[in-house]
């Protein structure tokens, strides 16, 4: 068996995208597209990973990690020298060197397995990963000699009217044995319309040496597209975007409308779990099974338990809902929260920075910020803390089995003590004692016959 090194041409300034942002750094359903690409050459268990970065690339080494060694094309000369400047990253690696661009990141690692086996049994120095679509403009075609063997591969801009016809197009993936590349790589010029030095020459260079090169036929067009402008992303995230989809219903959970459920790669979705049209997954975002997700709940790095319902919009952030529980419509659980196991959060509730215990209940309308609350409270509807006195955040501290009347504001830091009560419109300033009322208003007074005085008035006012 030979060894496996792969490189990653991520340098070019992809100019295509109009962008500040580095290419690779672009995103499709919610990863980086050099993350989908090593996540997927993770998968083929390289013996080495060399990423070609640009200058300045830091944001984009951030992204790489750990996960393979970079090196830096300073000048960007071409998806040739590209390669050239991955060789320092292959010193003293003899076997099948894997090469793709960080710009194709739909590719499957079954794929790219079976371009190297193909690339094996054919016994070649090189392999070239094509595929055949309807409209190749754009793309390197694939020229074959009479007897169907590959000759070269000639770029759009430089390919004549008969080459332009050819569907058969390079999908930029490539297998190379370490020494036919390095060999090749030695002679490419760049004596063409662009005045770079290709990669793709190195086929027509060992080809003219009387070396094999095999191609290897992809099915999928669409998992090979090169992502070279902001169509072609929308593009890639579409297809990206339905395999996930496809995945998730044929794991056992139910979308309504596919075509209106966006999930992020990387979101876990448990059996049984019925998600609503509108439905947004983002982030690291975990939801257990049984769960009934209704329309337009946006989920964003969010740790939802077994069972739980979200009504309808929704949003869940950077937080936490336990088994059973149940929040919304039109919540917000945002800044690290936590809602214990079969808690229930009405509609347009908001938590911040907020711990409710298992079983409690927050009605319609409260707010939590920077509170911990205990377990079997129950939190009035409006009922809201005042964590913040306009310069610093206050803790509110809420203990089991305490009641919150509708319309209390808790003005922190305050403690309402264990089975305490609050009476509804309260504005509470004070520690409230365990199993104690806190009643903070003025006595209600009646005026008698007021309709009466009022309407002499009006009266009055209307004969003046
Ligand atoms: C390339 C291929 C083309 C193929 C297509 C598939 C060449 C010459 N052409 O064209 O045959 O059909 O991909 O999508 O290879 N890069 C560098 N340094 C550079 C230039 C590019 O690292 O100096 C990297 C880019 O970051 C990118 C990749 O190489 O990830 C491909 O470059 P790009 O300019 O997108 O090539 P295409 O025109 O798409
Ligand atoms: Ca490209």
């Amino acid at each position: 068996m030979q060894a496996l090194a792969c490189v990653v041409l991520a340098a070019g300034e992809g100019t295509r995208m109009k962008s500040d942002i580095p290419k690779p750094l672009h995103e499709i359903c919610g990863r980086p597209m050099i993350d989908h690409v090593l996540r997927t050459l993770g998968e083929l268990e390289p013996e080495r990973t060399a990423v070609v970065v640009g200058a300045d690339a830091d944001e984009v080494c951030e992204v790489i990690g750990d996960r393979a060694r970079t090196c830096e094309q300073a000048e960007q000369r071409g998806t040739g020298h590209a390669a050239q400047c991955a060789l320092p990253g292959l010193q003293g690696f003899e076997g099948d060197v894997l090469i793709t661009y960080a710009d194709i990141p739909l590719v499957r690692s079954g794929t790219l397995r079976g371009l190297v086996e193909h690339h094996r049994s054919a016994g070649a120095a090189a392999t070239v990963l094509t595929t055949e679509v309807e409209e190749p403009t754009g793309y390197g075609r694939i020229v074959r000699d009479s007897a169907d063997a590959v000759s070269a591969i000639v770029e759009h801009r430089d390919a004549s009217p008969e080459q332009r016809a050819i569907r058969e197009i390079n999908t930029g993936i490539y297998v190379f044995r370490s020494q036919a590349l390095v060999g090749a790589l030695q002679q490419i010029t760049p004596d063409n319309e662009q005045g770079e030095l290709y990669l793709t020459d190195a086929v027509e260079i060992l080809v003219a040496y009387g070396r094999t090169v095999a191609a290897n036929v992809a099915p999928d067009a669409a998992e090979v597209m090169g992502i070279n402008d902001r169509v072609q992303l929308a593009a890639a995230e579409r297809v990206a975007r339905d395999r996930i989809r496809e995945e998730m219903m044929r794991m056992g959970v139910t979308l309504i409308d596919p075509a209106c459920t966006y999930i992020d790669a990387g979101v876990s979705i448990g059996g049984d779990t019925v998600i609503g049209p509108g439905c947004h997954l983002q982030g690291e975002t975990r939801v257990g099974s049984g769960c009934e997700i209704r329309s337009n709940v946006t989920l964003r790095s969010a740790t939802i338990g077994d069972g739980v319902l979200l009504r309808d919009h929704t949003v869940i952030e950077d937080s936490a809902v336990g088994d059973g529980a149940q929040v919304g419509p039109f919540s917000l659980v945002r800044g690290d929260s936590t809602v214990g196991r079969g808690c229930k959060v009405g509609s347009s509730a908001e938590m911040n920075r907020s711990q409710l215990d298992d079983g409690s209940k927050m009605q319609h309308f409260s707010y939590l910020g920077d509170a911990t609350v205990g377990e079997g409270v129950n939190i009035g509807a409006g009922a809201i803390t005042c964590n913040y006195d306009g310069v610093e955040k206050h803790h509110t501290e809420i203990e089991d089995g305490a009641f919150i009347g509708s319309d209390v504001i808790l003005v922190a830091p305050i403690t309402v003590g264990e089975g305490a009560y609050t009476a509804a419109g309260s504005v509470l300033t004070k520690d409230v004692e365990p199993g104690s009322l806190a009643i903070e208003r003025t006595n209600q007074r009646s005026i008698d016959n007021w309709a009466e005085r009022m309407a002499k008035r009006r009266e009055q006012h209307e004969e003046g």
